[in-house]
């Protein structure tokens, strides 16, 4: 059986971990729209606003360059099983933060046309979160499969260093904790976002 080493599961760890509060604020933006489709009493709009804020920064200013600079680079070096997988993931790293903006600016227009520009955000916003689930369900099916089949020791703690952020500069790690306390701010204040509640889908 093969063993874990500790670099690969805390390597691994913290993949998922940063998965799951993209999820938590997907599922959360999500949450926002169902409510006012279904006539709920909507949530304060600066929640949305900060669900955006979030998913246009942490995904591209912390999440995805690690994935692109530490994992994905790493695992071409050691086999091409995986190429048109990575050049995939790396497309649409380069999408969603056009994705986010697209919903910035529909809900702009809701904000200030109200009802008939909502269906546009609607879409907007549920074509993104599959994208999204999408998107972290291929890197953890696909490529954290591939990777504990095709990396080394050396390739798992360089990865390791890389995603804990012993490789950052300071201004690094201030980026990412920002982002930790603007995640927590959503989650205490948004419904929808916590971790034992899931959509369906
Ligand atoms: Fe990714
Ligand atoms: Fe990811």
């Amino acid at each position: 059986m093969h063993v874990l080493s500790a670099a690969q599961q805390n390597a691994t760890r913290i993949i998922q971990d940063e998965h799951e509060n993209l999820s938590a604020v997907v599922h959360g933006m999500r949450y926002f729209i169902r409510a006012i489709d279904q006539g709920k009493k909507a949530p304060d709009p600066r929640v949305f606003h900060a669900m955006l804020f979030y998913l246009d920064g942490y995904p591209e200013r912390v999440h995805h360059p690690k994935e692109d600079r530490y994992l994905f680079a790493r695992l071409r070096h050691r086999t091409s099983e995986l190429d048109i997988t990575l050049a995939e993931l790396e497309f649409q790293h380069a999408q969603g933060a056009g994705l986010v903006r697209g919903i910035q600016h529909a809900l702009a227009r809701f904000e200030l046309a109200g009802a008939s520009a909502f269906p546009p955000l609607r879409k907007l916003v549920e074509e993104y979160a599959l994208f999204q689930i999408a998107h972290m369900r291929l890197e953890e099916d696909i490529v954290l499969t591939g990777a504990a089949r095709f990396l080394t020791q050396e390739d798992w703690i360089a990865i390791d260093a890389g995603f804990s952020g012993i490789h950052d500069p300071l201004t690094g790690a201030l980026i990412k904790n920002d982002f930790a306390k603007l995640f927590s701010l959503i989650i205490d204040i948004a419904p929808g976002t916590g971790s034992m509640e899931k959509t369906s889908d």
